[in-house]
């Protein structure tokens, strides 16, 4: 069976046609980073205009590039929760349209479960249970998949989310949005020049950690640490090394992810662990998961960098899976900001 699955909950308009949840038949994808970069960040209103103008004449090109004809589609899933509203509204809506006018189901997907789902594409032998992480720019969350739509919350940001603050210290040192991809680069700079052990001993950053929630995670005191030292050398002539900095930061983010996903892993007693979102598209973090699911003989997938980003593809294979379930939505299906004001939650 083929989906349509449409993705517009940030600042990627994006469509792709997917058969039987695992097979990626084309996929059209459109940044506005280059639009946002100049404000600093994303502004929610150019989003949703974005996304308006440009996700209808992507999904005609996707279905060109597929091969197929439009009534081979047989359901239509989009992203309908969570993200900036406009820019979700946007997209949904398109799916709305284009699902009553094939006359097909329209299936309402959760954009973390999508992010955990993008490992289908990428690994076809993968299948529940196992343990999850979803880190980007809007979210940082440990997930128990008990079955491909029952998924479970361990544990999420108290504050930021991880990619947010590797954005914002990004944004301190000048790096244009979205800083991510490029403090990675810094970081790698950072531990060749001084060694990882190195740049943390010369660059201190904080580790929260809280005792009655393990596996919850807090990025805002790392990323207000990180600003602090960067202010207090520029205001006393003190001398600040970019690459130093980002290794260390690197280093934090990375203990903080590893160190729960470890302790996921154990106290779940599970032998699979499965990573998503942009910020699983760094290097390091990358390394570290690899050398502690080895050590602990777990298994760990990771989608290839270009799934880690948001896009259809992982929506649509999402999706596949909902409408299995019988999960599919209404007309009258609204989108919704935040997965707390979702009816069911997650
Ligand atoms: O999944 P995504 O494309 O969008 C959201 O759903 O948020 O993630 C984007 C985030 C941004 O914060 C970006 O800076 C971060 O992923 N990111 C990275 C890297 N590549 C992208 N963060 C750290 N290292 C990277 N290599």
């Amino acid at each position: 069976m083929i989906l349509l699955g449409i993705e517009s909950s940030c600042d990627d308009t994006s469509a792709a046609l997917v058969e039987d949840g695992r097979k990626i038949l084309a996929i059209r994808t459109l940044s506005q980073i280059d639009i946002h970069k100049v404000y600093g960040g994303v502004v929610p209103e150019i989003a949703s205009r974005k996304h308006l103008e440009t996700v209808a004449g992507l999904a005609d090109e996707a279905v060109k590039a597929a091969g197929i004809s439009k009534r081979e589609i047989g359901a239509v899933a989009a992203t309908n929760r969570p993200g900036l509203i406009g820019a979700l509204l946007t997209g949904f809506s398109f799916a709305k349209g284009a699902a009553f006018s094939l006359g097909v189901p329209l299936v309402a997907v959760n954009h973390i479960a999508g992010h955990v789902a993008a490992a289908y594409l990428a690994f076809p032998e993968l299948a529940p249970p196992f343990t999850a992480l979803s880190v980007s720019g809007g979210n940082t969350l440990f997930i128990r998949v008990q079955d491909y739509t029952d998924l479970k919350v361990l544990g999420s940001t108290r504050d930021d989310a991880a990619g947010e603050a590797f954005d914002k210290i990004a944004r301190v040192m000048g790096i244009p949005y979205p800083g991510g991809a490029e403090i990675d680069r810094l970081a790698q700079a950072g531990r060749e020049k001084y060694g990882a052990a190195e740049a943390v001993r010369l660059f201190p950053l904080p580790r929260p950690w809280f005792e009655d929630a393990p596996l919850d995670t807090s990025f805002s005191g790392l990323k207000t640490a990180f600003i602090n030292q960067f202010h207090h050398a520029r205001q006393t002539g003190g001398e600040f090394d970019p690459a130093l900095a980002a290794a260390s930061f690197t280093e934090a983010v990375s203990d903080i992810l590893v160190s729960r996903a470890e302790w996921a892993l154990k106290s779940e007693k599970s032998r699979v662990l499965v990573v998503g979102g942009g910020v699983a598209a760094n290097s390091r973090l990358r390394e570290r998961l690899r050398e502690t699911t080895d050590a602990l003989g777990a298994k760990l997938y990771m989608p290839p960098l270009s799934f880690c980003g948001d896009n259809a593809a992982m929506i649509a294979a999402e999706g596949y899976y909902e409408f299995l379930a019988g999960k599919t939505a209404p007309l009258s299906e609204n989108a919704y900001a935040s997965l707390e004001e979702a009816p069911g939650g997650f």
